[in-house]
């Protein structure tokens, strides 16, 4: 069977793409978001996964507003990484992991999650930057399964369907008849809010207490509406969502616990509170 070693959660500002491609990540704005990468790639390299599964949020370059999948999974050889308008680079092609992501749609359909499936799926920074993070050197060593997950048009999915639906994943992945080892990636957040009354808007308080709580009591964020996560953590910071998914799936399996590996909390980049968590998923 497959080994689900943990997960990574971050956020996914467009801007990282810039400051990387111009190598200003050691800069006084940037340096105290990119310090706490490093233990976390350690960790990578020790554990060396060979698959990512991604919970992201397509912001409307494959999905937009005319036709809008509440939960889709890639099932592509290959996802062509694109820009929808940042003027970021873009990444080779992300490699997939075909037989996963076919064992993935079979399972959640066979739980009644009646997910799209995507054998041509363009992703965007949600995908792209989170490789671009873990893997700075630019030589990806993983494959990957895309799950998107609508956060961009109302009505959007509830947070204790999403917990459910990243349980699914993980127990798919868990029994995926393989050898490889894969670990769970969730884009997104934390608190921010782009446009409207509020934009700017960031709220460390439940930032932080979100952020504790997916080691101490990983359902506690289930019990919000999306009206009140909207409100807690601004119309972006919705996003959320992604790391109560990547939380969820490693539930899933024999040994449930998590440990942390490292987290960071930085506010702010560009509108974003940014946040990022590693957890491994332990035996007891
Ligand atoms: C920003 C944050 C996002 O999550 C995103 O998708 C685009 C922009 C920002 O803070 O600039
Ligand atoms: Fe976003």
């Amino acid at each position: 069977m497959a080994q689900l070693i943990g997960g990574v959660a971050t956020s996914h500002i467009p801007a990282i793409g810039g400051a990387i491609h111009k190598g200003i990540q050691q800069e006084p704005y940037w340096k105290p978001f990119f310090d706490g990468f490093p233990p976390i790639r350690e960790w990578l390299q020790a554990k060396k996964p060979d698959v990512m599964v991604i919970f992201y949020n397509d912001h409307g370059l494959n999905f937009f507003l005319d036709k809008m999948p509440t939960f889709a999974v890639g099932a592509a050889q290959q996802y062509v990484n694109s820009d929808e308008g940042w003027g970021i680079p873009s990444l080779e092609p992300l490699r997939g992991e075909l037989d996963l992501s076919w064992h993935i749609i079979n399972t959640l359909i066979d739980k009644e999650f009646d997910v799209v499936s995507c054998q041509e799926m363009l992703v965007d920074h949600a995908c792209s930057l989170p490789l671009k993070l873990l893997y700075p050197e630019g030589n990806y060593p993983v494959t990957v399964v895309p799950v998107c997950i609508n956060t961009v048009q109302f009505p959007l999915p509830k947070a204790s369907r999403v917990y459910a639906l990243g349980r699914a994943v993980g127990q798919a992945i868990a029994d995926w008849d393989s050898s490889k080892t894969v670990a769970v990636i969730a884009s997104g957040g934390l608190s921010h809010q782009l446009d409207g009354e509020r934009a700017g808007f960031i709220n460390k308080e439940f930032d932080l207490q979100f952020m504790d709580s997916l080691l101490t009591n990983p359902e506690w964020a289930t019990q919000f509406s999306i009206h009140e996560l909207v409100e807690k953590a601004g119309t972006q910071g919705v996003e959320l969502l992604m790391w109560l998914a990547m939380r969820a799936a490693l539930t899933a399996g024999a040994g449930a616990g998590v440990r942390k590996v490292h987290s960071n909390y930085h506010i702010p980049i560009s509108n974003t509170a940014t946040g990022l968590l590693a957890l491994e998923k332990t035996t007891y």
